[in-house]
Order: structure tokens, then C-alpha cells, then sequence
């Protein structure tokens, strides 16, 4: 009786270890950046949001920054190195926003 009820106790302890550590791994950070979430929005949802338009590989996704995170460096190369994205270009201050947000580690929120 004794040793069921220690294996259980294990069982449980590392059930519930994979669990907090699932949830931690692969829980997407929502994306609240005051300045860069509406960035963004107006400048790459409209062809980038899925469903809106084909573009490329890159897909945004407006509830969570996943997306971003995991694509940075090529996000960075194409609006910041190359200025291919988006279309349209951006003026200096959006640039700078960009690059600011960018070198203080490109923040969620
Ligand atoms: C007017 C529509 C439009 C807007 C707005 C736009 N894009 Fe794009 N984007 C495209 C198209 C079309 C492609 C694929 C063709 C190409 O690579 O030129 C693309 C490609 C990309 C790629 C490369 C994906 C690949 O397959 O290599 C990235 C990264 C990207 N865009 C990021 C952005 C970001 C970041 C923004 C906002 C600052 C943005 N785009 C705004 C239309 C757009």
C-alpha cells in the first residue's frame, strides 16, 4: 500500500511537471506593444493577417507574436536592410520606431 501510494504521488508530480512546462514552452506571449502592435497593424496586417492575401511565407498573426518573434531577423532584413517591406516604404520616424523596438530586444509588451 505503501509503495502504490508513493508511485502515485510520482505520478502525479510529473504529470503535472509536463504540464507547467508545456504551458510554459508553448503558450504564444500575447503581443500589447504600445507602439509596435498598431505598427504592425498598419503597416503589414492588411496583406500579411491570415487570409487577407497571399504574401509570401510570412504570416501575421494579430493575436499573439509568435510569428514575429520566431521570424525576426527576416523581418528586420527586409523593412530595416533592404526597405522591400512594406511595399509602400516607410518614413523615417516608422523606421526609427522600428529599429528602436528592434534594438531593445523587440519586446512583447
Ligand atoms: C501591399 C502588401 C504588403 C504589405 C503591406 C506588406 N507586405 Fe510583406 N510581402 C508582400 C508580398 C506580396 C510578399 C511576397 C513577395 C515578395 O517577397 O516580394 C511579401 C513578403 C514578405 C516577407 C518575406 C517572406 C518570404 O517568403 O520570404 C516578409 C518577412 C514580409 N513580407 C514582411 C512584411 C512586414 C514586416 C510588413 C510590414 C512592415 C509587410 N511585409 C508589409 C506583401 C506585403
Amino acid at each position: 500500500m505503501k509503495k502504490l501510494k508513493i508511485s502515485l504521488l510520482l505520478f502525479a508530480g510529473v504529470s503535472l511537471m509536463t504540464i507547467v512546462y508545456s504551458c510554459k514552452s508553448n503558450s504564444p506571449t500575447a503581443f500589447t506593444n504600445a507602439t509596435m502592435k498598431p505598427w504592425f497593424e498598419n503597416y503589414c496586417a492588411s496583406c500579411h493577417a491570415n487570409g487577407a492575401y497571399n504574401a509570401g511565407s510570412w504570416l501575421y498573426d494579430p493575436t499573439n507574436d509568435q510569428s514575429i518573434q520566431e521570424h525576426i531577423e527576416h523581418i528586420y532584413n527586409e523593412v530595416y536592410t533592404k526597405k522591400t517591406m512594406p511595399p509602400s516604404g516607410l518614413s523615417q520616424t516608422e523606421l526609427d520606431k522600428f529599429k528602436k523596438w528592434y534594438d531593445a530586444g523587440h519586446p512583447s509588451n
